[in-house]
Parts: structure tokens; C-alpha cells; sequence
């Protein structure tokens, strides 16, 4: 790469100095403590209670209503209620009084990818919930076993948030840093060079995709 950090954008860093500068952070013993909550719009919450409390086994954790968002001041009246897991973290929602329905997504891809995944015990667990969750009635989607790292199923809860439960098969499943950081560099490099030499980026990074998988055998 031939442009320096200090020339580019802070969403264009160099991939290799992306959170270890001096100046980030990390290096100052900032970095978030857990998932605190997650927060969605619903417009049913008493199906959305049912199926968190009932079905994902979660408790009422807090709720709060008002006519007006703390925040930001916005005349938007809304209830607002949290569901906690084993671990403290929550998923939220809030149901707006009089919200006409979310816009939809331009491609399918966003409504794959837009998920939210919690944790299971372990593989055995995966399987219980996946057979539980179909005595409710619910569609069930795997397991998946994504490359030795975590297995996983997914499913909807009633809002059309996509859900997954995973369990780590790979202890280490989130210390690959070294190796996260080189595909980072990979990722971003492969498509900037693509386009500084007019090339089409996407094609490029299918192409380095097909490459990897080469080298690392079918899965990639
Ligand atoms: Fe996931």
C-alpha cells in the first residue's frame, strides 16, 4: 500500500495498525466489559416476552415506558423492556405506540447476515435446544459446524430478528488475533489494490476467496 495512515480517513486505516496504535483505546485499558444489552423496535411485546421468557428461557430482567426518549428528546412514546441471560447481558426492545412497519431490506443478504448469536453450554446443548425449539413450533436451521471453530443453529424470533445458538467447538475460538489481523490486511489490500489498478474489487476478493480455499482445502 503506497498512501501512509496518516493521509487516510480513520475508517481506512492501514489494517495492520487498526487498534494498537499508542493512541487507541486498548493501550489505555479501555475496552468494554460484556454485552450490556442489544436493543430492537417491536411491534408486538407481548409475543416477543413469551418467546424470550418462555421458549429462550430468559427472565424479565427491567422494564420502563414514556412519552419521550431521554436521549435525544424525541416525542416518541414507547415501552421498553429488557430479557436477561444466564450471564447478565440482555436483548431489548421497544414498542412504539403508533410505528408504521420497518422499511425492507434491498438485498437478501442483509436479512442473513443481521443476526444476533447467544451461547450455549456445549454441542449436546445445541441439540436439546434445536429439539425444544421445534416442539414450539419454531424452524430450526442447522447444526452448523463452521470450520472447528463454533457450532451453531438459527432461527426467528417473532419480530423476524434472525437468532443463532452457538457453542465454541475451538476454546480458543476468539484468540485468533495474529491470524484475524492478517485477513484483515488481506481483505483490505486485495480490494484497494483492485481498485488503484481499475480492476472490479469484488471480483478480486472472489477470486482471493477461491485462492484461500485452494490452499486450505474445500472449507476454506
Ligand atoms: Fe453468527
Amino acid at each position: 500500500m503506497s498512501t501512509t495512515a496518516q493521509s487516510r480517513p480513520a475508517s481506512a486505516k492501514r489494517p495492520g495498525t487498526i487498534g494498537k496504535t499508542a493512541g487507541g483505546a486498548m493501550a489505555q485499558g479501555l475496552t468494554p466489559r460484556m454485552l450490556n444489552h442489544l436493543a430492537y423496535v417491536t411491534h408486538d411485546v407481548a409475543a416477543t416476552a413469551d418467546f424470550y421468557t418462555r421458549i429462550l428461557g430468559m427472565e424479565l430482567a427491567s422494564t420502563i415506558f414514556d412519552d419521550r426518549v431521554p436521549s435525544t428528546g424525541e416525542n416518541f412514546p414507547y415501552f421498553h423492556i429488557f430479557f436477561r441471560m444466564a450471564d447478565g447481558s440482555t436483548i431489548a426492545f421497544f414498542e412504539c405506540t403508533d410505528l408504521p412497519p420497518a422499511a425492507k431490506s434491498t438485498h437478501p443478504a442483509y436479512d442473513t447476515f443481521n443476526h444476533v448469536a447467544m451461547q450455549a453450554e456445549n454441542p449436546a446443548e445445541i441439540r436439546r435446544w434445536k429439539a425444544w425449539l421445534e416442539q414450539n413450533g419454531v424452524e430450526v436451521l442447522g447444526p452448523i459446524d463452521h470450520k472447528g471453530l463454533i457450532e451453531s443453529i438459527y432461527f426467528h424470533d417473532p419480530n423476524g430478528i434472525r437468532l443463532e445458538l452457538t457453542t465454541p467447538l475451538d476454546p480458543e475460538w476468539n484468540r485468533h488475533t495474529q491470524q484475524g489481523y492478517a485477513d484483515l490486511k488481506l481483505w483490505v489490500d486485495t480490494k484497494e489494490k483492485a481498485k488503484r489498478e481499475g480492476r472490479d474489487p469484488a471480483k478480486a476478493l472472489i477470486d482471493m476467496i477461491h485462492e484461500a480455499k485452494k490452499r486450505h482445502g474445500r472449507d476454506g
